[in-house]
């Protein structure tokens, strides 16, 4: 009877799930019928408003005309309820009335600015990464917003390139994770629900290999590479129903990425069945022209959409040369068919169709970014995101103890410079806590506060260095903080010198030169070079750019409220000259250790191989103890699974939470291994003398890779696994055999 019973019900789901997919296909079906070919391609058509303006001034007047005759089928940088819904009510003009979308980058926050996401990446707090984009997610759609150009799952290897800091850095397992977690939190319960946004992993592909880490130059890697290391964290994004793809704008092995074909449709539509919508990058289009694929714009609005590219954004390629090139047949009306059916497909399942205005609703919006939740979250998570890379002699945390306190630095009182490169309301400032509102607000009665600036962030003045030393004389402790300005980091914002800038470091030695302990704490959206603060500093926090609860954060790590757990996800080089640099790599011919000398080993003459903080690195207040690593079994067939399990212990006197990280190595394959591979982690919260047993399974899945005939799969011989707390530091080490 149960087992009928079950059979009903399974059978009346599967008609329920085809009939919704039915009147979903019936309804595009007989839309697109009825289109004319313009406005086919104005579906495909993506605009700009004007992010600076506000109000209804977003929009151009011609820009609204040709919303009312179905020529833009979705815009970006317009947002808010009342902008959307006038907006939409011109598009109900329309003689299909079919919506518009509305697109914004919301990449670490809406209305409260998170912590960027390269930070977030390094609390590795899966949990926490998909509230922050849940809470983007839940502002953003309340203030009109159906798609976010986020998360960018790009793996980065180069600090060099200034768009580290909006990405999840270095590594792939660790970057497919929080990929998966980021779309989980844009997406909520799924595309059409009224607090979710869709999201887009972008850029699709291996945009964060650009040589030389020069933004927008060209990527030439192998076929290996692409599949091992940057394809990936997109699959991963696919597999937990990612919406959209955005192309990216590099060259990819000779073809730039938006007339890609063999990217955007025999691997993302012929092997992995992606359904969605691929946008272009800003203007990628018309750069296929200067790329020297194309002769011109009308050539690249062909090798664009014949590539796979559903929608143009800002390129007025699709939009000037489409329908022209479907009358002349160059382009198959089913190609273009195909992409108007995928947009129109979004736009379905969002619901437009049945109500184009469900995302513009003022009150929703009012409440949501006032939500007090937001921000105690945010300073939740921007705690999480802190690595702390040095305390000698326990620096630190603060106490009662330190009376007077010297915060010295160019970036002790600013708001700006905590927002990052992608805060949305740029108004908002008021809102940020700075690090000194932050340290005010936080510090016990009877300690004060001194403040001197001491130099600017960026410049070769030396003026404010005696009131600095002055200042820090005073106090018993100083804390230097310094880094980047936020426009330092991003998009365009490449460098050939990541060291502190200006004559900050200048200042440290300064301060330091007076034998008192200094805290220095780091603000960046990438890894800097600091070796001599590395060396000389008492205690170091790298607080990356922590959005608008910065200083509040960074005060209660500062005083242990919260216990620094924070790892590193790139790695920090000692010098540019390293770069790139990268735990993964492999072990060459002639491994060498850290020496700097002629060895004829693979080594420099002039610097260790080491990094300076190794990925996967970040200390705490307390301590943690590694044992009793075991394995089920030494030997396994690549059809069963290993069971591993290891005991750790806070061996400290504070409560505190460390990721366990369990890495793996091929020690021999058709094609050599990375001498360690990141294949787990998980995070355990112990209080002092508190123990715990963790476990990790493995399968197939974790042994597999390309074989030399680029087959995936798992090969006999052995392994051996690596469990520590940082992937230069894995105290439990074993090997077994896959049989
Ligand atoms: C960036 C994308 C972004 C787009 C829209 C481009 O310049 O590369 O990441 O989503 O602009 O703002």
């Amino acid at each position: 009877m149960k087992k009928i019973l079950l059979f009903l019900f399974s059978t009346l789901l599967i008609n329920m799930a085809s009939a919704q997919k039915l009147s979903e296909d019936m309804f595009i079906e007989n839309l697109l019928k009825q289109m004319t070919l313009e406005e086919k391609v104005g579906q495909l058509n993506q605009y700009s408003g004007n992010w600076k303006a506000t109000g209804p001034n977003k929009v151009s007047a011609n820009n609204v005309q040709e919303i009312e005759k179905g020529h833009i089928g979705s815009m970006l940088n317009v947002f808010g309820a009342d902008v959307t819904r006038a907006l939409q009510e011109h598009a109900m003009k329309s003689r299909l009335k079919i919506p518009l979308l509305f697109a914004q980058d919301v990449i670490h926050g809406f209305r409260v600015t998170l912590p960027v996401p390269l930070a977030e990446a390094a609390s590795w707090d899966l949990t926490a990464i998909e509230k922050s984009a849940r809470i983007a997610a839940t502002e953003a759609s309340a203030a009109g917003i159906h798609w976010t150009f986020a998360p960018m799952v790009d793996i980065a290897r180069d600090p060099r390139w200034g768009r580290v800091v909006e990405g999840a850095g270095e590594d792939t397992y660790l970057g497919s994770q929080i990929a998966k977690a980021r779309v989980k939190g844009f997406q909520g319960e799924g595309i059409g629900h009224t607090n979710s946004v869709v999201a887009c992993a972008k850029h699709f592909a291996a945009y964060g290999a650009a040589m030389a880490g020069r933004d927008y130059n060209t990527v030439d890697i192998s076929r290996r590479s692409l599949w091992e290391t940057y394809l990936p964290p997109f699959k991963a994004a696919l597999d937990a129903g990612v919406g959209t793809f955005m192309t990216s704008f590099n060259d990819l092995n000779g073809i730039p990425s938006t007339g890609n074909r063999y990217l955007l449709h025999d691997i993302l539509r012929d092997k992995w069945h992606f359904k969605g919508v691929v946008v272009s990058d800003w203007g990628a289009i018309r750069e296929l022209v200067p790329h020297g694929l194309c002769k011109d714009d009308k050539d690249a609005a062909l090798k664009a959409i014949n590539a796979g590219c559903d929608i143009d954004m800002e390129s007025n390629c699709y939009n000037r040369y489409l329908a022209d090139l479907v009358k002349a047949k160059a382009v198959s009306e089913e190609t273009l068919d195909n992409a108007v059916r995928n947009v129109l497909r979004l736009k379905y399942k969002l619901g437009l169709f049945d109500d184009p205005f469900k995302f513009s609703n003022a009150e929703r919006e009012k409440r949501e970014l006032a939500n007090p939740d937001h921000k105690k979250s945010a300073k939740e998570i921007a705690e999480k995101s802190i690595v702390l890379l040095k305390n000698d002699h326990e620096t630190l945390p603060l106490s009662a103890k330190q009376k007077n306190i010297a915060l010295i630095g160019p970036l002790v009182k600013s708001k700006a410079d905590m927002k990052g490169p992608w805060a949305i309301q740029w108004d908002t400032d008021d809102d940020l806590i700075s690090f000194y509102e932050g340290m005010e607000a936080r510090i016990p009665q009877k300690t004060s506060l001194l403040y001197a600036k001491g130099c600017d962030i960026n410049t070769t003045d030396k003026s404010g260095f005696d009131e600095a030393v002055e200042t820090a004389a005073k106090a018993d402790i100083t804390i230097m903080v310094m880094g980047e300005s936020f426009e330092m980091s991003g998009e365009a914002r490449s460098k050939t010198d990541i060291s502190l800038p200006g004559v900050q470091e200048e200042l440290i030695k300064k301060i330091k030169s007076l034998g008192k302990p200094v805290v220095v704490v780091l603000m960046a959206g990438r890894p800097m070079t600091f070796s001599w603060t590395a060396e000389h500093a008492d205690a170091i926090l790298y607080t990356w750019w922590l959005g608008s609860e910065a200083g509040n954060a960074i005060a209660n790590v500062l005083y242990g409220d919260y216990n620094p757990s924070g790892k590193l996800p790139i790695t920090f080089p000692r010098s540019v000259g390293q770069i790139p640099i990268f735990y993964n790599a492999k072990n060459t011919g002639r491994p060498t250790p850290d020496e700097n000398k002629i060895s004829y080993g693979s080594a420099y003459i002039d610097s260790p191989n080491s990094p300076q903080y190794a990925f996967g690195y970040g200390l705490s207040y307390t301590s943690f103890k590694y044992s009793d690593l075991k394995l089920s079994s030494n030997q396994m067939l690549p059809s069963e699974t290993l069971r591993v399990s290891c005991v750790i212990s806070n061996t400290g006197k504070k409560k505190g939470e460390e990721t366990v990280q369990l890495y793996i190595r091929d020690m021999y394959a058709s094609a050599t291994r990375p001498v360690k591979e990141l294949k787990g982690f998980q995070k355990v919260d112990l209080a002092p003398g508190q123990s715990t047993t963790v476990n990790f399974i493995i399968d197939k899945e974790t042994l597999s890779f390309y074989n030399q005939d680029m087959k995936w799969g798992v090969e006999p011989g052995t392994f051996k696994i690596m469990i520590g707390g940082a992937s230069n530091n894995t105290p439990l080490e074993a090997q077994f055999d896959v049989i």
